[in-house]
């Protein structure tokens, strides 16, 4: 949550840090605002609300600065307001701070800094950074304080954010002792005060040819360009200019200057690292004509599918090799009893779907809990149960915290234990690919619309192949039935295609008569009982209308007391286990009054007729209907919102990545 961007270079700063800002408004939009450096001062300009509002702001202002540092905020501590809006600086105004994480020990830190005669101006944990930043600089600790290897003070920490896979590149070289009046020395001793997740950049009126960026535990990456280099939370804010870039890693504080970037550990010791090439080009993460990033990537979805086919499944002829390529060992596998699936929201959703694949297909007993809940509650820890961590971002926090948490637990126990953590996410460079040693890469491509759509879906894809995977390695399957699922998973790209096709005016139709519509209930059943849930966050989060997935069989047991003609039911009626019993079910919602919507690849016949509104979906076994399923359910809620004239792609109050507990 939030979004931080930096320039040094030759060219005018502000455009590339609004530029920048833009790919990054999705991680939070609450205010904005930027900082830059020139005849020697610090120029601060912020704007409450969206990122146009800042621009508008800034048409008035001239600003000739190579240097600058921008921040797009999703609000934590203190109210959205302009006051609160990064950069903060301290009393002085020569420093500039921005900020996306948590400085977990703000209090104390402001209140000795108050007392030291610093004047606090907002109500942010942040605004302590640049103080304690123009405290060291102005009272520099000695040379052998200088170097306190910040490793053992933090080792007393709680820390299970400490965990780092470390970087097979990285060699480190021995200590360059920074002049304690340097900024980044300056910084250093700063960000070992803090505690806490985040990432910062900084720059200073007195060292204007500087800009000193630090990660812990929030992501950051380094840009580099011709006598030009950027630094931004997530790679879409720079690949405009360049695709030569470096993740920093935790614990990790870099210079950037116009001559080019220097790389430190916490404890003052100076890395070599290479910068990798970026596999993305500046056209993804453009609209490409549609009218919001959600609808795009909702028609992505298609290629997604392809993709991840391509890259999970092996010709099937080849009876040498096994028809899932995975490339996990099997060590992560051998005797296993059990699966714990901790993720947040849509991923959850995923990951209820990936439960029923496992124990249907593979016959694995799999819980699945919400990660906010598991890092406070977990279940026993035993040394055959496989945990699995799905996230799109790879930076939820408590999707993270309870990885880690897991992670911390089985340290210094046998390392059939320590193995067994598995993560899925779309960011493989993320905070969560650093922390466990398996990785599933989810094959979305970027994904710009706040609400998960194309990742979900690839989320699910990644859920197929390990559920046969597992099936194949466990032989709880045919070859002969796991060759016709891996078929059928292969029709499904142009299924959805032609799902898109017929649905797009059909769900904008009904979208017309929904519009004002206030509550929602969405049924399923069985493998769709997730589906029902993933309907209904869309609906709620893009729109604002109130809604809820039940699985259809418990609406009798209380939920069925709301129904009345106000209320309409979406219902996910695929032929199968369940049909019938769906079928029933949306039949005691219409003597209800409820209006009635199927989602369904029956329409014709009796049962077909007690749905007032089709959106038909292609005929699939049941087993695979959640891909298709899902996808009249994402249009629906579009339509719906974009009827409504909300901004589609950044509903309120929430962000991309929820990187904050
Ligand atoms: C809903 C949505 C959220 C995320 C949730 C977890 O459309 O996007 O519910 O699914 O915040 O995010 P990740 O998958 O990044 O951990």
């Amino acid at each position: 949550m939030c979004g931080i961007v930096g320039y040094i270079g030759t060219q005018a700063a502000t455009e590339i840090l609004l530029a920048g800002l833009e790919k990054l408004e999705y991680r939070g939009y609450d205010s904005a605002g930027i900082a830059t450096v020139w005849e020697g001062e610090v120029h601060c300009v912020r704007a409450k609300g969206k990122l146009h509002n800042l621009r508008s702001k800034l048409e008035q202002i001239e600003t000739p600065a190579q240097i600058g540092i921008g921040h797009t905020r999703w609000a934590t501590h203190g109210k959205p307001e302009e006051y609160n809006a990064h950069p903060h600086m301290d009393t002085a105004m020569r420093i500039a701070v921005v900020q996306n994480g948590i400085v977990e020990n703000y209090r104390e830190l402001r209140e000795e800094l108050k007392q030291k005669g610093h004047q606090f101006r907002s109500e942010t944990d942040t605004e302590v950074i640049p103080h304690l930043i123009a405290e060291f600089l102005k009272n520099p600790p000695s040379v052998t304080d200088t170097f306190t290897p910040v490793a053992s003070s933090r080792e007393t920490r709680p820390t299970h954010w400490l965990l780092n896979r470390g970087n097979p590149r990285t060699e480190v070289s021995s200590p360059q002792p920074f002049s304690p009046s340097d900024l980044i020395e300056a910084v250093r001793q700063a960000v070992n005060h803090l505690e806490g997740a985040f990432a910062i950049a900084v720059i200073s009126a007195d060292y204007p040819d500087e800009l000193i960026v630090v990660r812990q535990q929030a992501p950051l990456v380094i840009g580099f360009g011709q006598g030009e280099f950027f630094c931004a939370s997530d790679t879409p804010a720079i690949v405009a200019y360049t695709r030569a870039v470096l993740p920093l890693e935790n614990g990790e504080i870099a210079r950037l200057t116009p001559l080019g970037v220097e790389i430190y550990n916490f404890a003052g010791n100076r890395l070599k690292k290479q910068p990798r090439m970026l596999n993305l080009n500046p056209t993804m993460v453009e609209k490409q004509g549609f009218k919001h990033f959600m609808l795009k990537e909702i028609h992505e979805q298609p290629g997604v599918v392809r993709a991840s086919l391509e890259a999970y499944f092996n010709n099937l002829g080849d009876s040498n090799q096994s028809p899932i390529n995975l490339g996990l060992p099997e060590s992560l596998y051998a005797d296993l009893e059990q699966i714990h699936i901790v993720a947040c929201g849509t991923s959850w959703h995923a990951a209820l779907v990936g439960k029923h694949l496992i124990e249907q297909l593979a016959g694995i007993s799999t819980q699945v809990h919400y990660a906010s809940e598991y890092r406070y509650a977990p279940s026993p820890l035993t040394a055959n149960t496989l945990i699995i961590g799905v996230t799109q971002s790879g930076e939820t926090a408590d999707t993270l915290a309870a990885l880690a948490m897991e992670k911390e637990r089985r340290q210094g126990k046998e390392s059939k234990y320590q193995a067994r953590l598995l993560g899925i996410t779309n960011r493989p460079e993320s905070s969560l690919g650093h922390m466990v040693p398996h990785i599933i890469s989810t094959l979305a491509g970027i994904e710009i619309g706040v609400a998960a759509t194309k990742t979900f879906i690839a989320q699910l894809m990644a859920f197929y192949a390990l559920a046969l995977d597992l099936a194949y390695r466990r032989q709880t399957v045919s070859l002969e039935k796991l060759a016709e699922i891996i078929n059928g998973l292969r029709q499904i790209p142009k299924e959805i295609e032609a799902t898109l096709e017929s649905q797009e005016s059909l769900t904008e139709q009904l979208a017309h008569e929904f519009a004002e519509t206030q509550d929602f209930i969405f049924l399923g059943r069985g493998i769709n009982f997730p589906i029902a849930l993933e309907g209904a966050l869309k609906l709620k989060e893009i729109s604002y209308i109130h809604a809820e997935g039940y699985p259809a069989g418990e609406m009798k047991h209380g939920p069925i007391a709301l129904l009345d003609a106000k209320v309409p039911v979406v219902a996910i009626a695929i032929p199968g286990s369940v049909y019938e019993k769906v079928i029933s079910n949306a039949q005691e919602a219409k003597a209800r009054d409820s209006r009635l919507i199927g989602i369904t690849p029956v329409n014709d016949g009796e049962a077909a007729e007690i749905f007032n509104d089709l959106l038909p979906v292609s005929h699939v076994d049941e087993l695979l209907s959640p891909i298709l399923a899902v996808v009249p359910l994402q249009l629906l809620a579009y339509h719906i919102a974009a009827r409504r004239g909300l901004d589609v792609d950044q509903p309120r109050n929430l962000a991309k990545s929820v990187t904050v507990e």
